[in-house]
């Protein structure tokens, strides 16, 4: 990255040097991505262990912008298992949407790249390698295998096609082989029922505007579902939702997850949500994984300070409190990211070594892992 100037602006001719480099890293990247009739072989790959969906193994995904590099994923690895939730938590910018972005390859691209790392997805006879994936193959693997539940329904609907259009479109897509305008009907019309819509022929018809909130949700999720997806991503599915309708979402999206026993991945701010939903957590902070277990061990026993803080700052019926925690200061900057462990600014636990390098991960049981410094000594490391 090109040197700053003392007040952190870069000079326009420091800007078109980044924008040159990039473009040579971004460019090169791009060749290899849309090669045609890449041999299988190639992303083609193994799940460590078969009973997972998803294992995320150590992924980088940058993005190459005109102020620098922006490393919003940086060596991130979890497990999404067969049949079960994963909730992510952090804080806002840490890196939970664009990881989930890269298993889609919904990256924004040029600029948005895996430079680093394996996604492996399993489809059951194969094992692709998603970073390695090229993108023709994506059309198939997206809607089919994983699909995403967004944020904002009303900007990802869309607002001149009615409602039954837009669900049979992907039928159409995904789906639509040997199948008549009638049988994509019939499915369009019983998955609304399915999500809980009761005048289903009637909201078939309308457009998104002339629906609530929490109905345009319903349709979303109508549409993620159309084709029984193994992974189901949500991000911050209820946010723009009141809280019944939030149970009500939340009940659908577990019941429909049981009946076609995919895997969840559910991205949220609200760890109530995450207390009811998640079967393991994983806690990022500033595009890395600082903390992951089951869901139990991370709500009895959180262990990263940033965790601990996080539990601390969520409030609790029936307890009185004159001010709920907060986490004292703010992320580092993406572009630059210090050596040391990123929380270290804010901790207010810090041992000696936390000035050192970043910290390892600690196993504090099979599956509860950290990365912090607090925890090598017990363990005898480092
Ligand atoms: N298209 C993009 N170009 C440049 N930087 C991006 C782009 N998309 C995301 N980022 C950066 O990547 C980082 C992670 O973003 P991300 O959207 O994953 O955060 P998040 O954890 O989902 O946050 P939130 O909880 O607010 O949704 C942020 O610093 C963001 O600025
Ligand atoms: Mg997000």
């Amino acid at each position: 990255m090109a040197k700053k100037k003392a007040e952190g602006y870069l000079s326009a001719k420091e800007s078109r040097q980044i924008s040159k480099r990039n473009r040579k890293i971004t460019d090169e990247l791009e060749k290899k991505r849309k090669r045609k009739n890449v041999p299988e072989s190639e992303y083609v790959t193994k799940m460590h262990d078969p009973k997972n969906a998803v294992e995320f193994d150590n992924l980088h995904t940058y993005f190459f912008t005109d102020t620098g590099t922006v490393k919003s994923v940086d060596g991130v690895s979890f497990e999404v298992p067969i049949g079960k939730t994963v909730g992510i938590v952090g804080e806002s910018g840490c890196g939970k949407s664009v990881t989930s972005l890269s298993l889609m390859q919904l990256l924004q691209r040029p600029q948005g790249q895996i430079v680093e790392g394996e996604i492996r997805l399993n489809l059951g006879d194969k094992v692709y390698d998603i970073a390695k994936t090229p993108q023709e193959k994506m059309q198939n693997i997206r809607g089919n295998m994983v699909s995403m539940i967004f944020q904002e329904p009303m900007t990802s609907l869309n607002p001149v096609f009615r409602i039954g259009r837009q669900i049979e479109e992907v039928i159409e897509l995904h789906d639509g082989e040997g199948k008549s305008k009638e049988d994509i009907k019939a499915r369009t019309i019983e998955l609304l029922e399915m999500v809980g819509i009761a005048n289903s022929e009637g909201v078939y018809k309308m457009y998104p505007h002339e629906l609530s909130g929490g109905m345009r949700q319903r349709v979303m999720i109508a549409i993620a579902l159309a084709c029984n997806p193994r992974i189901i991503i949500a991000d911050e599915p209820t946010t723009a939702l009141d809280v019944t309708i939030q149970a009500q979402i939340l009940d659908l999206l577990r019941n429909l997850k049981d009946k076609i026993n995919s895997s969840i991945m559910l991205i949220t701010h609200d760890l109530g949500v995450i207390a009811e939903m998640a079967d393991y957590i994983v806690v990022m902070y500033a595009g890395r994984v600082v903390e992951k277990g089951t869901a139990e061990e991370i709500f009895e026993h959180p262990s990263h300070p940033y965790t601990i803080g996080l539990m601390a700052s969520k409030p609790v019926v029936g307890k009185k409190v004159d001010k709920l925690y907060s986490i004292p200061g703010k992320v580092p900057n993406p572009v630059d990211m210090p050596n040391y462990c990123y929380f270290k600014d804010r901790c207010e636990m810090c041992v000696g070594p936390c000035a050192g390098d970043y910290p390892p991960e600690i196993s504090l049981s099979e599956t509860h892992k950290v990365s912090c410094y607090r925890y090598c000594e017990e363990k005898g490391e480092k």
